[in-house]
């Protein structure tokens, strides 16, 4: 898949069924369709009505926040990719911070679940990044090469093409502490060296890494303009139809 420019809005557990609603026909109104895409990760829910508002608007994409590998069966509680599939979905947040550390999601299972996605023929929006103390102790690349190596590494190059990558650093998420657009392309760029080591410089080249962590429309175009950063993974900004429009809007003020 060749590198896109995107914005991916997590809405995480918010919105009742209503304002998810309201949100997206927002979205639709508000977004001034580009080359970059826009896609809305919204809850269980709201899927297939969002599904329906975004149908025919070639910028626009439907994402699930979470899935189970599995194809069906007793596993009170989870979705699986069919069930995604039959409403619309074509992408899947995987490994968000979130889900790592209260439902204990390690890089083994975040694996089966890649594997999952890509046989379903959806595309995994594959989250990493580091706490604080970690980026303190200065062992950040290792710690995320490792999560990537781990959950992403088997894959064959073709697989490894159709993945999205998130680089969301743990102190940045909801924290209104940025990483600072030196902090986000130096990482970027690591791991960005990683895929082209790992398999070859144009598999890097096509990879889309996203920027995750208190993305607002004042750092949006800061962040994006980076030569590594192709765009955000964004949480409470993406919770309102102005705010995630300009930031969907910054590509175009961008050099990248
Ligand atoms: P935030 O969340 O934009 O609210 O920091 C980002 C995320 O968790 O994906």
């Amino acid at each position: 898949m060749p590198r896109k420019n995107i914005a991916a809005g997590n809405w995480k557990m918010n919105k009742n069924y209503e304002e998810g609603l309201v949100l997206a026909r927002n979205l639709l109104v508000k977004s001034s369709a580009s080359d970059a895409l826009m896609i809305l990760a919204t809850p269980f829910i709201h899927l297939k009505e969002v599904g329906e508002i975004i149908k025919g608007q070639p910028h626009l994409r439907l994402a699930a926040q979470n899935c189970h590998p599995e194809k069906s069966g007793a596993y009170t509680g989870e979705i699986s990719l069919d069930m995604l599939k039959s409403v619309g979905v074509t992408h899947v947040i995987l490994g968000h911070s979130e889900r790592r550390e209260y439902f204990h999601e390690s890089n083994e299972l975040l694996a089966q679940k890649v594997n999952a996605v890509l046989e379903n023929g959806l595309t995994p929006i594959f989250c990493c990044g580091e706490r604080l103390d970690i980026r303190e102790a200065g062992t950040h690349v290792s710690y995320v090469a490792d999560q990537i190596k781990e959950s992403l590494f088997h894959l064959s190059a073709e697989d490894f093409g159709k993945i999205i990558i998130a680089y969301e650093p743990i102190w940045a998420i909801g924290t209104g502490v940025t990483a600072s657009p030196e902090q986000a392309q130096a990482m970027h760029r690591e791991i960005r060296q990683m895929i082209a080591g790992k398999y070859n410089a144009t598999v890097a080249d096509n990879c889309s890494i996203l920027y995750g962590g208190s993305v607002k429309p004042g750092n949006a175009v800061e962040l994006f303009g980076q030569p590594d950063v192709d765009g955000g993974l964004v949480g409470g900004a993406s919770l309102k139809a102005e705010d995630f429009c300009a930031i969907y809007d910054a590509f175009g003020k961008s050099e990248s």
